[in-house]
């Protein structure tokens, strides 16, 4: 990329070579930062995503950390506004606010190889007990 363009969403760069000694992506997964707010740090990678679960309460918001540890990918979240091209060396970086309950898939919308169509994932919006 040249200089002063920057991708939306771009929060940053990380060595994929070192990711897996690399805070925050040492420990893929989701944290809770305040009531009802998380963080998901996320790895996609060739094919799939860590974590590929997550469970929130309804009203919950989720900012995502995510970066490749390989290839392009892409991490499109149904239901939502977010799009993101995910690359190696880059941090992208969302948010939402989930007010409904359900089932929400993401997955890859960047060609990325014989497993593409595999690599999804899920967030289950579910309301508290
Ligand atoms: Cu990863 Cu398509």
């Amino acid at each position: 990329f040249g200089l002063g363009i920057q991708l939306p969403g771009a929060a940053g760069t990380v060595d994929p070579a070192t990711l897996a000694k690399t805070a925050p992506f040492d420990k893929p997964g989701q944290y809770e930062l305040s009531d009802g707010k998380y963080q998901v740090i996320m790895i996609a990678y060739a094919w799939g995503y860590l974590p590929n679960e997550i469970r929130v309460p309804t009203g919950s918001q989720i900012k995502f950390k995510i970066t490749s540890r390989d290839i392009t990918h892409g991490f499109l979240l149904e239901g939502t506004n977010i799009n993101l091209m995910i690359l190696p060396g880059q941090i992208s970086e969302e948010k939402v606010t989930f007010t409904k309950p359900g089932t929400y898939l993401f997955l890859c919308h960047e060609y990325c190889g014989v497993g593409h169509q595999a690599m999804f994932g899920k967030i289950i919006v579910e309301d508290p007990k």
